[in-house]
């Protein structure tokens, strides 16, 4: 567990973190009822109502993908939605040990796996970078450990705000688009601990390298089909776009090798009608006033798994109070505790905790969730057991008790 300790034995994040009386997004179902408080006509209603006049209906996937994306008013692209001004609180914006902790996870599957020469770790959706940013203090911090491994870092992100904060965050400067019109991605540059950053729009664009990835908050912003009154449930939601990116991610891990943890609130199967807005840390009627507010669906982890085809294995879903409890969490709180002598950073560090880890909070409604190749699980060639003809797996770190080898 000394690695816990190592991590971050420097001060603590220099970035002052929530203290949380905000909103975060898995916490109710059902879309709003409220009353519209906010009836405004925005740019995007206007322009879906030119689109259905013009097209015909549209569906609640289309709408979605619409009001969140679309290039030109897409909730997503112009502006900044988290934390206390925005709409809503994640994770990593809350406590610097969610990101502490995903990073020691991903440096333990690196070394489980044989310690690549290189690897590339791969963001889907990254926010404001905040999440990237503890990652790579990390990785920093427990330097002698990867000094011999190549790392880069390959932000998939839709938005143009977004990225220039999330440039802002890791590499500390602002990042000019990309001019060669060759290259698939759209801005490069390098983090402030001298590693090598992309961005780009879409998974595709992405080098298939060998690469960890992660997608935290992601797969529920992804645009979900409805359906009423079939098979036992009398609403069901599937999200195509989570279909073709799981099959995209088993693909690339099946041949290259590395691993994809995905966190977010969910389900295995077994919801209904969870299609919902939040807006200013409230809940919002998703048909109120278009492209004000953010939509999101719980993920249906039991439909991830279906999409991965057996190309891989996965792991989960098992809920964030467990995971991070495996990963460490309470020896990582204490360590900061230790260290700090300032009665407010002390005090955020414990809510951060609570917030975290409650299961009235996001200790159970948030999951996680891992793709692995199949050798990872049964055993491969790299990693021979000195009495055993049969190599021997360490468990999965997270998904059971971190162990440190
Ligand atoms: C709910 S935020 C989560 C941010 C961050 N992961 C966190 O936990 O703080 C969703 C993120 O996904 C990005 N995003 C939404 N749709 C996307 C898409 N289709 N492709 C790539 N990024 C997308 C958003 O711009 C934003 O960065």
């Amino acid at each position: 567990m000394s690695v816990l300790a190592r991590a971050g034995a420097g001060p603590l994040s220099a970035a002052a973190r929530a203290v949380v009386p905000w909103l975060w997004r898995g916490k109710y179902f059902s879309s709003g009822k409220e009353p519209a408080e906010n009836s405004l006509v925005t740019p995007m209603l206007r322009h879906l109502m030119y689109k259905i006049k013009s097209t015909g209906p549209i569906t609640v996937a289309e709408y979605m993908r619409e009001v969140l994306t679309n290039p030109a008013k897409g909730y997503y692209v112009y502006r900044d939605m988290l934390g206390e001004k925005g709409d809503f609180i994640t994770s990593p914006e809350i406590s610097q040990i969610f990101g502490e902790l995903l990073g020691i996870w991903f440096i333990s599957e690196w070394m489980a796996t044989g310690k690549s020469a290189a690897f590339q770790l791969v963001e889907l959706g990254p926010g404001r970078g905040t999440l990237a940013g503890d990652i790579l203090r990390v990785f920093s911090q427990l330097g002698s450990v990867l000094k011999n491994c190549d790392i880069s870092i390959h932000l998939v992100e839709v938005s143009q705000k977004l990225s220039e904060i999330q440039a802002l965050t890791l590499a500390e400067e602002k990042i000019p688009l990309e001019r060669n019109a060759g290259s698939p991605a759209y801005m490069k540059g390098v983090t402030k601990s001298g590693i090598p950053i992309s961005w780009y729009r879409d998974l595709q664009d992405v080098p298939k390298e060998y690469s960890f990835y992660l997608a935290h908050e992601f797969f529920d912003v992804l645009p979900v089909h409805k359906f009423q009154c079939d098979e036992t449930r009398d609403h069901v939601e599937v999200c195509p776009d989570a279909g073709v990116i799981i099959q995209e991610l088993s693909q690339r891990i099946a041949l290259t090798g590395g691993a994809a943890l995905i966190a977010d609130y969910g389900h295995d199967g077994t919801k209904t009608d969870t299609f919902r807005g939040f807006c200013g840390h409230k809940l919002h009627d998703v048909l109120i006033a278009p492209g004000t507010a953010d939509l999101t669906a719980d993920v249906d982890f039991s439909y991830l798994r279906r999409m991965a085809q057996g190309k891989v294995a996965s792991l989960g879903p098992v809920q964030q109070q467990t995971f991070l409890k495996n990963m460490g969490i309470d020896v990582r709180l204490k360590v900061l505790l230790d260290k700090s002598d300032d009665p407010s950073m002390r005090q955020q560090l414990l809510q951060g905790y609570d917030m975290l880890m409650n299961p009235k909070k996001m200790g159970e409604r948030f999951n996680f969730f891992a793709l692995l190749p199949h050798q990872r699980l049964h055993g491969g060639s790299h990693q021979m057991n000195a009495r055993q003809s049969k190599p021997s797996p360490s468990p999965v770190a997270g998904f059971g008790e971190l162990v440190w080898r």
